[in-house]
């Protein structure tokens, strides 16, 4: 999978995610300012641009690189108006005013954050939310079994080989979305919908032989499993108080 490109499989769960929810509504009801936290390359955001024309997104990322290469693709694409890219840490408070986003969006990044329910991330996300506004997660799910013991097993593997940093980084943490519910019900937000999703993953194709095999032990797992055990990835909408 192609993770710069807006329409990839990702971006359409969260497109399909979006569309059934109460999120839709805000989104294409009139002018909204949307902050994708750590954005990379802004596939999510820019997808939503095509989605959503009154959209306008700030994207947030601690790293330069991919930055740079998101400017470059907006400029290629003619959305420098309506994309706006920050190089910062999700980590500070101060990067943004208070209430100055209808709605954000944490793809894939949440789980970079270790001991998310005692960082400051939490706060931030519902301090930059205006009232009303709403939030949207989509993570790996850390209540699948297999995915919480494959990333315990990565956690050693990149401790002691930087070269699979490539792939993984060290600090990441799988959180289920008990835990989700937990931090965020503490920080401002109610719970309005959310579910697990993925019970079928790819095991040709992925570039990593590893990364391959653990799909297909997930997807036997998925055979056995119920409830939010089951499934490799979550969605989850919350709506701030
Ligand atoms: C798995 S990548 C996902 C990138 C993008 N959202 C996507 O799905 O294609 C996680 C991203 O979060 C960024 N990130 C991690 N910690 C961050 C922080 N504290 N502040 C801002 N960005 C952060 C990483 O640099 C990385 O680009």
């Amino acid at each position: 999978m192609d993770y710069n490109d807006s329409h990839n499989v990702q971006c359409d769960q969260v497109v399909k995610f979006l569309r059934t929810t109460a999120a839709h509504d805000l989104l294409s009801g009139g002018p909204c300012r949307l902050l994708e936290l750590g954005c990379g390359t802004g596939p999510f955001g820019r997808r939503l641009l095509e989605e959503y024309p009154l959209l306008h997104v700030t994207g947030v990322e601690v790293l330069p690189e991919p930055m740079e290469a998101l400017r470059q693709i907006l400029a290629r694409d003619g959305l420098e108006k309506r994309y706006e890219p920050v190089v910062a840490d999700i980590g500070r408070a101060e990067i943004f005013d208070a209430d100055r986003f209808d709605f954000i969006l944490a793809p894939s990044v949440l789980h970079h954050i270790p001991q998310l329910i005692r960082s400051d991330v939490p706060r931030n996300i519902c301090r930059w939310t205006r009232t009303g506004g709403q939030m949207m997660i989509y993570d790996p799910n850390g209540a699948n079994p297999v995915q919480q013991a494959s990333n315990q097993v990565m956690r050693v593997a990149t401790q002691c080989f930087t070269s699979l940093h490539k792939h993984k980084w060290p600090g990441e943490t799988m959180y289920s979305p008990a835990y989700y519910r937990r931090v965020f019900l503490n920080n401002g937000f109610e719970y309005v919908h959310g579910f697990t999703h993925d019970p079928f993953m790819p095991v040709r194709g992925t570039g990593v032989p590893l990364l391959g095999a653990r799909n297909l032990m997930i997807n036997a797992v998925a055979l056995v499993t119920w409830g939010e055990w089951r499934g490799a990835g979550q969605s989850s909408l919350y709506r701030k108080i």
